[in-house]
């Protein structure tokens, strides 16, 4: 198939903002602050840093890379850099992934959509008593849902990029206006104390793999989205900058949003460790407090849907070129046959936070309630195992030296030391970490 009927991003800077619009999501704001405040604060920071500058960076350019030289999704970029008959299985299970994934993102991210609703109306209704009620988590997760069908039924320029282009640079200023304020609390300096100040003692094997994960997560990586949106890439762009760019705007995003949450919990006396209600309990405690409270509020969730929006837009993205480049479907087939597979997969999650006992109880791999489980198996195993084989497959199967090609087309000459560092990360460093931290964590070694 041509790229003309594949779609290709409309300008460089639509790509940027697109890959950085699935980076940045609630991975940042709703998921890296509760997984740091269960991990010990500032030594997961320290660890989530390391991941990504070693490990996220490394595997995202190798994503990157195999996407642009091929053209294709993940399954149809693996046929086409290998004849082996096993390797497209990391395909199928990024293409899973996605699926997965979006089942229970969708659910978080049709909180946002209340949370606007909530903030603008004042609503005495109890997050908790919210979580429990089936009608509304359904509902607000079948409208998040219909909202990421409708981007992506408009494709790859019109729809994925005009809208990641327009509000991202507002979240970011709204972010450093709640920061300045966060600071200024009663008690503020013990947040920032827990956030920035490592206590080393509480590194633990679970502390690596939830860094791990949450790197692998918040950048979109080891699902091969970063492959399908590599695809839409055009040969002038420098792939090397454009990854550490989008990189590096994730990270700052998740590190701004810690700064606007410890603050604020500690000063509210909240716990760090509660799990993934964190930032829907302490953000409305902020704009209570703040002046012109409500709009700010408003504004904010709004923005965080926003964000939501381009990440929920690229998982969906993933099966949805699956089945247009491997099966020959139409894009519009695709995404609603994938987005009524996405709503019954995800009931569960949508039910699993106090509607339903047997849901909100269970314990599966230390987690409790179902959307827990799936939130650890997909995002903190399935992506750094994906990773792990996209890393070795890049690495040695198609090989460094080829990858390499394909990355110094529109780089420029100083990437070349940047390129020899890159091949040593990707052949030793990346599969080497992620077996040792998932080995140890699934099967104590
Ligand atoms: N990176 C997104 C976020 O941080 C989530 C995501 C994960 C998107 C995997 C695509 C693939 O919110």
């Amino acid at each position: 198939m041509d790229t003309s009927t594949r779609g290709t991003w409309g300008s460089r800077l639509g790509f940027i903002l697109a890959a950085t619009g699935s980076a940045i999501g609630l991975g940042n704001i709703w998921r890296y602050p509760y997984v740091a405040g269960q991990n010990g604060g500032a030594a997961f920071v320290l660890m989530y840093l390391a991941c990504v500058l070693a490990i996220g960076i490394p595997v995202l350019i190798a994503e990157l890379s195999m996407g642009r030289h091929t053209n294709l999704n993940p399954v149809g970029a693996i046929k086409k850099l290998s004849k082996s008959r096993l390797w497209p299985a990391v395909g199928y299970l990024g293409v899973a992934t996605g699926v997965f994934i979006l089942s229970f993102y969708a659910v978080v991210a049709g909180w946002t959509v209340a949370f606007v609703f909530r903030t603008l109306f004042h609503s005495t209704v109890s997050f908790g008593d919210f979580l429990a009620d089936p009608l509304s988590q359904i509902g607000y997760f079948a409208l998040f849902l219909g909202l990421t069908l409708y981007v992506v039924l408009g494709g790859v320029e019109k729809g994925i990029e005009r809208w990641s282009k327009i509000l991202m640079p507002i979240l970011l200023i709204i972010l450093l206006g709640l920061i300045a304020f966060s600071l200024t609390l009663p008690g503020a300096s013990s947040g920032i104390e827990f956030y920035l100040n490592p206590d080393f003692s509480k590194i633990t094997g679970s502390t690596v793999l939830a860094a791990l994960g949450q790197a692998f997560f918040s950048l979109s990586l080891g699902m091969g989205t970063m492959i399908t949106y590599g695809s839409y890439l055009s040969k002038k762009e420098n792939v090397i900058t454009s990854a550490v760019a989008v990189g590096f705007t994730d990270t700052l995003i998740a590190v701004l949003a810690g700064l606007v949450i410890f603050p604020a919990l500690f000063s509210a006396g909240l716990e760090p460790t509660q799990g993934p209600g964190l930032v829907f309990t302490v953000l409305p405690t902020i704009f209570e407090q703040m002046p012109a409270g409500t709009i700010v509020g408003v504004l904010f969730f709004v923005l965080l849907a926003i964000a939501a929006l381009t990440s929920t837009v690229s998982l969906l993205e993933v099966p949805v070129a699956f089945l247009v480049d491997q099966r020959g479907w139409s894009r519009a087939k695709s995404v609603w046959i994938l987005s009524a597979l996405v709503f019954v997969v995800g009931i569960p999650s949508a039910l699993s936070l106090g509607a339903v006992s047997g849901l909100t109880s269970m314990e599966l791999f230390g987690q409790t309630s179902f959307l827990n489980v799936m939130n650890f198996l997909f995002g903190d195993v399935s992506l750094p195992l994906g990773g792990f084989f996209l890393s070795i497959f890049v690495g040695w199967v198609w090989t460094a030296a080829k990858a390499k090609e394909e990355l110094s087309i529109g780089a420029d000459s100083s990437s070349t030391l940047l390129l020899s560092a890159w091949g040593i990360l990707l052949r030793y460093v990346c599969p080497v970490v992620i077996l040792i931290v998932l080995g140890q964590k699934l099967f104590g070694f």
